[in-house]
């Protein structure tokens, strides 16, 4: 049975000037210890799909489950089952790392002691070890980064979903991520629902795509198939790849005229 499956998840957002469909109906299947890459052109409805199935947002249509909650009827067993690093972190204070972390837990319930303890495993993971005493307000945006990824991770989720998590990372802390994504599948069956704009990225990591654009799902399957597919080969670059499934990738409010 999937991890997370959505039917018809939509949600349309009212402006002044009227409504704006940003998520349009999106089926999906998720398989459990799975690395989903979810990919699409700037604008496609990527963050606004894992805020619905974050229950930040409400969806404005359909249904979905998560870890067997239902969305709708169950987001705190939704928000139990998940962790969530959004697109732009959230960490600005002046207290610590050490403090940020520890807070973290005892939001999650757990004891003085067992709180420090998750702190310093996390810091451990995150390469964060020697940042524990920093303000957070003093990180570099790698830092900070990084801190965003720990805390998601406090409750050990059984579903992680990363919106853009690579975006700003130096080579080292970028392979570093991907060493953990990887650990998390491998060690603990944890599924992993990422965007990222960076295709070797996804094709490093992910176990499938899906991609999306104008907020509806225009192809999916393993990096492999999607180059079959679409690039002509087994062998074409996934940003061919991906150029053939999006066109160039520009949403018409993107398509300014070109003046010649
Ligand atoms: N609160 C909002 N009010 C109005 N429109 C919104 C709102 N949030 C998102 N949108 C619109 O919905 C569409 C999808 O946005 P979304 O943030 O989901 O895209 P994305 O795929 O995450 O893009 P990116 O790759 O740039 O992060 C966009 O056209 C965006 O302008
Ligand atoms: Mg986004």
């Amino acid at each position: 049975m999937a991890i997370i499956s959505t039917a018809g998840l939509a949600r349309t957002f009212q402006t002044k000037r009227g409504p704006v469909e940003a998520v349009s109906g999106i089926d999906l299947a998720v398989h459990e210890g799975e690395i989903l890459g979810f990919l699409g052109p700037n604008g496609a409805g990527k963050t606004t799909t894992l805020r619905m199935l974050t229950t930040l947002l409400a969806p404005s249509g359909g249904a979905a489950t998560v870890a067997g909650h239902d969305l709708a009827t169950d987001p705190g067993g939704v928000r139990r089952a998940c962790g969530y690093v959004a697109q732009s972190g959230g960490v600005d204070t002046q207290i610590t790392v050490r403090e940020e972390l520890v807070t973290q837990g005892r939001l999650y319930r757990l004891d003085r002691a067992r709180a420090a303890e998750r702190a310093e495993e996390l810091a451990r993971d995150l390469d964060l070890t020697e940042l524990l005493d920093r303000k957070c307000a003093a990180l570099s945006g790698g830092q900070r980064r990084r801190l965003d990824i720990a805390m998601a991770l406090t409750h050990r989720p059984k579903v992680l979903f990363l919106d853009e998590p690579t975006t700003g990372l130096d080579p080292r802390s970028r392979a570093g991520l991907w060493d953990l994504v990887r650990r998390l599948r491998d060690e603990h069956g944890t599924t992993v629902f990422l965007t990222t704009h960076y295709l070797d990225e996804a094709d490093a990591l992910a176990d499938r795509l899906v991609v999306v654009d104008r907020g509806v799902v225009v192809a999916e399957g393993t990096p492999a198939a999607l180059k079959l597919e679409y690039g002509g080969s087994a062998d074409a670059s996934l940003q061919d790849t991906f150029l053939a499934i999006t066109g160039r990738g520009a949403t018409p409010a993107d398509t300014a005229p070109v003046a010649v």
